[in-house]
């Protein structure tokens, strides 16, 4: 059956967060709280595409553009239903929706060791950045 398509809302949140905590490779935090999720769709209204087969979710991207820049956050498919092409359509469905909003730019950051997931990425013609590092802070007291 075919996957459809359509933009992730927060009612989505459970079952969103089941595939991500289910999904080898995926990296979950404070920020991917119920409260956080709705922020990061709230402020990106559309943007976010989950791919659902006989309405189930079998596939998310999170995304966010800050004016110059989109991002895109927890690309994920459900194990059974990898290797079909629905990483691709959501990451093209994500870039798409980008283009609409004047973003001409996308990053995605993935762990280092998450081969898979850095193998995906160069598939899509994506470039490793090797002039780069991350640093992160807490905010929180
Ligand atoms: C990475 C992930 C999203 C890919 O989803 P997918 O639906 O299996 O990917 P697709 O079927 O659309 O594959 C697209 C292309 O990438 C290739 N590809 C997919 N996974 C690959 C892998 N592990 N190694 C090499 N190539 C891979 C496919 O062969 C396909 O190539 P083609 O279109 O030229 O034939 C999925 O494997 C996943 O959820 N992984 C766990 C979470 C993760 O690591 N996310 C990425 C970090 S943000």
């Amino acid at each position: 059956m075919n996957p459809q398509y359509r933009s992730a809302t927060i009612n989505d949140y459970d079952a969103m967060l089941h595939l991500w905590k289910s999904t080898p490779g995926m990296g979950l935090g404070g920020a991917d709280s119920h409260e956080g999720i709705q922020r990061i769709l709230e402020r990106n209204p559309g943007l976010s595409t989950v791919a659902e087969i006989e309405r189930t979710i079998v596939g998310t991207a999170l995304c966010s553009q800050d004016g110059r820049r989109g991002f895109i956050y927890h690309l994920a498919v459900d194990a059974p239903y990898q290797k079909r092409g629905i990483g691709r359509a959501l990451v093209d469905s994500s870039l798409e929706l980008f283009r609409q909003e004047g973003i001409t730019c996308a990053s995605v950051v993935v762990y280092a060791s998450n081969k898979e997931g850095r193998e995906f990425w160069s598939r899509l013609g994506w470039r490793l950045r090797d002039d780069v590092v991350m640093f992160s802070t807490d905010l929180l007291p």
